[in-house]
């Protein structure tokens, strides 16, 4: 009989990847996806632990579970908690003593390890089963080759930990050292995803252009590389990173963005703040001015790169002038997108010690402003794609009949009707499709567009110089 997992994903793009692959590991012992815990033999809560509270949340969602496991053990049925992620390898066996109902505390690199902790949770419901090692051999060596179809734009992990040490942030001791997959599995895993329908390829890692992965002839890739390989598969249209860090960002990476029309314009190369003296104290190894002239290369190369950044306010000492500082660097780059945070003290990192800490209505005025200003960009840069032609990557049904939506080379979404009375591409647009498209509106999140007309003469932006591709 089939059972059903329901997966829970909280925080980034790395944790939605790991959730498919443990729908992957679960498969093969007959689990099905659930679209609520209500339908599910089996629950797993894969969590986030980089800001504010992530803990509690996971502990009051984890109350509602044990609810419902006993009403199905009441019931005479299987009901295994299973928490996976950031949180289950913070807290580990705290968490086993905190909420003794759970079945499985498994950190993020042993999910491969899933079933044999599942048997254990089944042979001693009493105890839990537990497993937050990082073990010597890589989790991606021991996931399922066979992954479901993840569909035109997928993901695909690798590179995962950092050994950054960033002083307010948690992902080293969390998901632990940086550890790079060979090449040649990151080429079969793109290739796979290919044949499978994928167009587009974002690239993940928790710092990835770290990436420093050993090629078949003993030697050792760096990104740019490994995206110049991936450009070289037939089918695979668009290539993105993320996310990344200014310190590895080396010459044949900046070269790639140069070089390599597959490769997106746009860039994820978070800065967190515009002060010298902050960067130092968050350990940043870089400067505001070294991250200016950074942005200043890839740009030269590459003159129509976007940018987004994630931005902290409120790290602790953030004076007036260190905050108006971000400020000056945020309309200096000038921002497609960006994520805003308040600073929030992690456990056991340098910086949750740190004397002057931020008051909390500080941090709200300043995250406020930077706000303002990120969707003053923000909206800037969609507003200028109006009247602009660029090629979208048709991936998913709009909202509304008769639409599609696909994302442009900038990642912003953009919606075009499909049935257009008499239009001569009305019959052959479809999913998997890249087209030219004419941007015709813009909206806070996404903008509105129409295939031009046939033999019209439009004002072109780059961007995506692989037409040669798009299917007839
Ligand atoms: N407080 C606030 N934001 C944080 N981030 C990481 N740790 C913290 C923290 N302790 C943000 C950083 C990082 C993004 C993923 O989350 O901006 O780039
Ligand atoms: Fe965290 Fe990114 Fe710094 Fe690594 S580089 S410590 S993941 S913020």
């Amino acid at each position: 009989m089939t059972k059903r997992v329901y997966i829970k994903t909280y925080g980034c793009q790395m944790n939605e990847y790991d959730s498919a692959r443990m729908a992957d590991v679960l498969a093969p012992l007959g689990f099905a996806a659930a679209d609520s815990p209500e339908e599910a033999d089996m629950v797993v809560l894969n969590t986030c632990h980089i800001r504010e509270k992530a803990a509690e949340k996971v502990y009051s969602e984890l109350g509602r579970l044990s609810r419902l496991k006993r009403q199905r053990r009441a019931a005479g049925g299987e009901f295994l908690i299973a928490v996976a992620g950031c949180v289950a390898q913070a807290e580990g066996e705290e968490m086993l003593r905190r909420a003794p109902f759970v079945d499985i505390v498994c950190g993020p690199q042993a999910y491969h390890r899933l079933p044999e902790l599942m048997e254990r949770a089944r042979n001693e419901p009493a105890r839990g089963a537990i497993d937050t090692d990082f073990p010597a051999e890589s989790k991606f060596d021991h996931l399922p080759e066979a992954a479901a179809p993840q569909g035109i734009a997928a993901f695909l992990s690798v590179q995962e930990g950092c050994d950054k040490f960033c002083t307010f942030c948690v992902v080293p001791y969390t998901r632990g050292a940086e550890l790079s997959r060979p090449a040649a599995a990151v080429l079969a895993e793109a290739r796979r995803l290919v044949a499978q329908g994928a167009r587009e390829i974002t690239l993940l890692g928790q710092n990835v252009n770290a990436y420093h992965g050993e090629a078949t002839d003993g030697s050792s890739w760096g990104l740019g590389r490994l995206v110049r390989a991936l450009a070289a598969i037939d089918g695979l249209w668009r290539i993105r990173y993320t996310t990344s860090h200014p310190r590895d960002m080396d010459d044949a990476l900046i070269a790639a963005h140069r070089d390599v029309p597959q490769l997106m314009p746009f860039l994820h190369l978070p800065v967190q703040s515009g002060s010298d003296p902050v960067l130092e104290r968050m350990n940043r190894r870089h400067t505001a001015d070294d991250y200016r002239r950074l942005v200043e290369r890839l740009r030269s190369g590459r003159p129509d790169l976007a940018l987004s950044s994630d931005f902290i306010v409120g790290f602790p000492g953030e004076s007036d002038a260190d905050f108006v500082a971000t400020l000056r660097l945020i309309e200096d780059v000038g921002y497609a997108q960006s994520f805003s945070f308040k600073y929030s003290p992690r456990p056991g990192t340098p910086a949750a010690d740190m004397p002057d800490q931020v008051p909390e209505p500080v941090k709200a005025a300043r995250l406020a402003e930077l706000q303002a200003l990120l969707k003053r960009q923000q909206d800037r840069f969609n507003h200028a794609a109006v009247g602009q032609v660029m090629t979208v990557l048709f991936d998913r049904p709009g909202r509304l009949p008769g639409q599609l939506v696909g994302r442009s080379p900038w990642l912003q979404p953009v919606h075009v009707p499909v049935h257009v009375p008499g239009h001569v591409n009305d019959a052959t647009l479809g999913l998997g499709m890249m087209r030219e498209v004419r941007i015709v509106a813009s909206h806070a999140n996404s903008l509105a567009g129409a295939l031009p007309e046939p033999g019209g003469q439009e004002a072109s932006r780059s961007g995506a110089a692989v037409l040669e591709h798009v299917p007839a």
